[in-house]
């Protein structure tokens, strides 16, 4: 480690701990220090595949040493298994199947066919195979796979166009060809930036895109592994894992198709709460009720908005999860009160590590039950955390998942809204090593049993299960809101998922963006940086540039670790102020709009943030560009990333767009300078847009498009609960001087609005018709109430 991340270690974790990290990196060399099966040196292909056995939606075929199973959930998916090895316990998935598919096969000179309507598949006996449509478009290619001991490894070969995204949180370009990841959640240790590998949250799925058509692979397969992308053969990914059967999807279609069908088989994302979209104030830490109540009225003398009060460790009793220092927080439920009142929602931080500690009656009863991780001998596994020695709950056992869930209730008596999961990598503090418990630590998993080797990537996934099922159950009119730091396929379920430890450069604000993007590409589309980066001292214009781009990202969050200067939005002083509260207004007015995006999710899957090739993946100027986002399908929001820059290069896709600021009209496709002064960043909406804002109540802006059509939605429910919505579709036409606005709603919630307004940009009102009605509307702005079709004439 080097001594400055060693200081930084010190910092957080303080002497004593730092004294105990030597003992307990020690104590998990003696653990895992098992004789393990004899080394087998090299890797062997598997032997030829001999016989095929059809099944209903798919084949079986078996050889003298391994085994394939090909099964198609639907038309273009496939399910691969390749066995021997533990098959996966169905954590991350949540459907079995997903659509009857009727599948034809034929012997081949080499092997076998199978064929789908989308997909037709070449298994050749030696275990090489060949994905193509059924025209005979070749989009994947994999070598027979090999074995080794317990581990296999998996050969594809890329085409020299082809561009990967995917792999969960990462810190590494979008693109990920031509690097190597770690599968492995892990801490990076109190700060990270660019280049740092694993981190939090894997997800072993990556996203291809090239010539012949775009695929998603997901391995269902917990283990450690490193996925090569290109990085030692630069025309070849190369996938090892450390056990487990070889088991993974295969999806074919589009970019969106894919995350659709994707996150039809590991759940989709919920609809959170809303006041989870507003703005959320964190900090390590709020350290008593009294400098609670000081931010939060100083929120209120600033006049910045606020929905969300975030208490990291210290608000715990020494650490010791699910309690509460009546010292320092004598009445939590009034304050929650207090600040619900002022529509401000309490999200407390929860760590897995149970503090030992023989008084304490969590660590007593989770002892009585067996509730806690064991090493192969039968002792509890103990390790260090922020308390000091812990045990841990084994979330791989159903029981001890209800055990945990049922102490959220005590929290939720005392008001509390949202539950924040940290440490759940799970890490344990190490002077040297894996920052994490022995490999040979036992997991019940659900029963069958297994090691940590296999359920170490699965921890976070199932400790937001368990919260979120305890939720669901004591709260059924509530939305569960959880954030959590660690997880793995599927747990887009259950949390929101924030970055984690980042330093507070620069370039980690640049590398947010990717990150931001890679996430969603992975089927986690609610996630965001700590403004500011967590482990430094932003400068004013840092925290500026990074506090604007955080506006348009799904988890809008200010948080700081202990130690740093503080950084609520007055610190800086002005002009800062003043900036910072013009973006949290412009988020507080975007979230009509950010609703929709998130229901969206929910039926679709479709991340909030995505990359500018969506919709566009045929367009290889787009593949790599990193510094920029979609935010639904109407914005295009460019940060600013680099220190001093007043304008910035913006890459504008095909189409009509109009600045967001100024409304000037623009054609992409193409590279634009654009300016951004210290105030704000480059915005652009696409023409045909209908953009949903909270102003004057509600108002709709028409990006009017020089031609065609265009659609905006906006959802609309109570905020909260599963009780009834709506969803409203405006259908936007341009007839030469003429603009058609269609109104098609749906659903049983009433409309809000006795009045609201309607925004054109790009368009000047001479004449309106509103339901047949002449109206003497004119200029850009004006207020109706509900109507079916309005017909705009323009100015000339
Ligand atoms: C971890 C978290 C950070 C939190 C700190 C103390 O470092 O990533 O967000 O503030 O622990 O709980």
């Amino acid at each position: 480690m080097d001594p400055r991340k060693w200081l930084l270690a010190l910092r957080f974790v303080g002497w004593r701990t730092a004294g105990r990290a030597v003992r307990a990196a020690w104590e998990r060399d003696q653990a895992e220090r098992i004789p393990g099966p004899p080394q087998v040196l090299s890797w062997q292909p598997i032997d030829p595949l001999e016989h095929m056995v059809p099944l209903p939606d798919g084949a079986r075929f078996t050889g003298p040493n391994a085994e394939l199973e090909i099964r198609f959930l639907a038309p273009e998916v496939l399910r691969l298994s390749w066995t021997p090895g533990l098959l996966p316990l169905p954590y991350a998935i949540v459907r079995e199947t997903l659509e009857e598919t009727k599948v034809s096969w034929a012997p081949q000179p080499a092997g076998w066919m199978l064929e789908s309507p989308a997909i037709r598949i070449e298994v050749n006996a030696d275990g090489r195979l060949r994905f193509q449509t059924p025209a005979g478009r070749l989009w994947r290619e994999e070598d027979p796979p090999e074995r080794r001991g317990e581990a296999w490894r998996h050969r594809v070969r890329l085409r020299p166009e082809e561009r990967l995204y995917g792999l969960g949180e990462r810190a590494a370009p979008l693109n990920r060809r031509g690097r190597t990841y770690r599968m492995w959640n892990r801490d990076p240790g109190g700060s990270y930036g660019p280049n740092v590998d694993p981190l939090y949250l894997g997800v072993p799925l990556w996203i291809s895109v090239h010539a012949e058509g775009v695929y998603l692979v997901f391995y269902e397969n917990p283990y450690d592994a490193a996925f090569d992308l290109g990085a030692s053969e630069p025309d070849a990914v190369q996938v090892t894992f450390a056990g487990g059967a070889l088991r993974y999807y295969v999806f074919y279609g589009s970019l969106e198709g894919l995350l659709a069908r994707y996150t039809e088989l590991t759940g989709r994302p919920p609809l959170p709460p809303r006041w989870a979209l507003g703005f959320h104030q964190s900090r390590w830490s709020y350290g008593s009720a009294e400098e609670v109540r000081e931010v939060v009225r100083s929120f209120r003398e600033h006049h910045l908005p606020l929905h969300a009060l975030h208490l990291d460790i210290d608000y715990m009793d020494g650490y010791r999860v699910f309690t509460v220092d009546r010292q320092r927080f004598p009445d939590l439920a009034g304050l929650t009160r207090e600040l619900e009142g002022q529509g401000i929602r309490t999200v407390v931080i929860l760590d897995p590590g149970v503090k030992i500690d023989p008084g304490y009656s969590v660590y007593q009863e989770g002892m009585a039950r067996g509730a806690f991780c064991r090493l192969p001998d039968g002792r509890v596994y103990r390790g260090l955390v922020w308390p000091g020695w812990c045990v841990f709950p084994d979330f791989t056992d159903p029981s001890v998942r209800e055990w945990w869930g049922a102490h959220y209730q005590a929290l939720l008596e005392m008001g509390v809204a949202g539950f924040w999961h940290d440490m759940n990598e799970p890490t344990t503090f190490a002077a040297w090593g894996e920052p994490t418990f022995p490999r040979t630590v036992r997991h019940e998993m659900e029963g069958r049993g297994g090691d940590h080797l296999e359920a170490h990537n699965l921890y976070g996934l199932l400790m937001n299960r368990a919260a979120w099922e305890a939720l669901r159950r004591m709260q059924p009119d509530r939305r569960p809101f959880l954030l959590t730091r660690s997880g793995w396929a599927g747990i887009q379920r259950y949390a929101w998922n924030w970055t984690g430890d980042t330093e507070s450069t620069w370039a980690a604000l640049r590398q947010t963006i990717a990150t931001v993007i890679g996430l969603g590409l992975s089927g986690i589309p609610y996630t965001g940086p700590d403004i500011g980066g967590f482990s430094g001292a932003p400068s004013a214009e840092l925290f500026i540039r990074w506090f604007q781009a955080a506006a348009f990202m799904p988890f809008f969050r200010n948080h700081a670790a202990k130690g740093t200067p503080r950084r609520e939005p007055w610190v800086f002083g002005e002009p800062a102020l003043s900036i910072l509260r013009e973006f949290l207004e412009l988020r507080v007015r975007l979230l009509p709009y950010l609703y929709t995006l998130a229901w969206e999710a929910a039926q679709t899957g479709a991340p909030l943030v995505r990359p500018l090739f969506w919709g566009n993946e045929d367009d290889a100027s787009l593949g790599e560009i990193e510094d920029a986002f979609l935010l639904g399908p109407a914005l295009l929001v460019a940060p600013v990333v680099e220190e001093g820059a007043r304008a910035r290069k913006v890459f504008l896709p095909s189409g009509e767009w109009y600045d967001f600021w100024e409304d000037r009209r623009l054609a992409g496709p193409g590279f634009i300078e654009a300016e951004a002064p210290l105030e704000r960043i480059p915005v652009f909406v696409r023409a045909g847009s209908v953009l949903p804002m909270a102003e004057d109540g509600l108002t709709l802006h028409l990006y009017a498009p020089s031609a065609g059509e265009g659609e905006g939605t906006l959802y609309s429910d109570a905020g909260d609960g599963f009780g009834p919505y709506r969803v409203d579709r405006f259908r936007m036409e341009r007839e030469e001087d003429w603009l058609w606005l269609r109104w098609i709603p749906e659903g049983d919630f009433p409309w809000p609005w006795e009045t609201f307004t309607l925004r054109l940009h790009g368009f000047a009102v001479a004449r309106a018709v509103i339901d047949g009605q002449e109206s003497s509307i004119q200029g850009d702005r004006f207020r109706v109430r509900p109507f079916q079709e309005i017909r705009l004439e323009e100015k000339t």
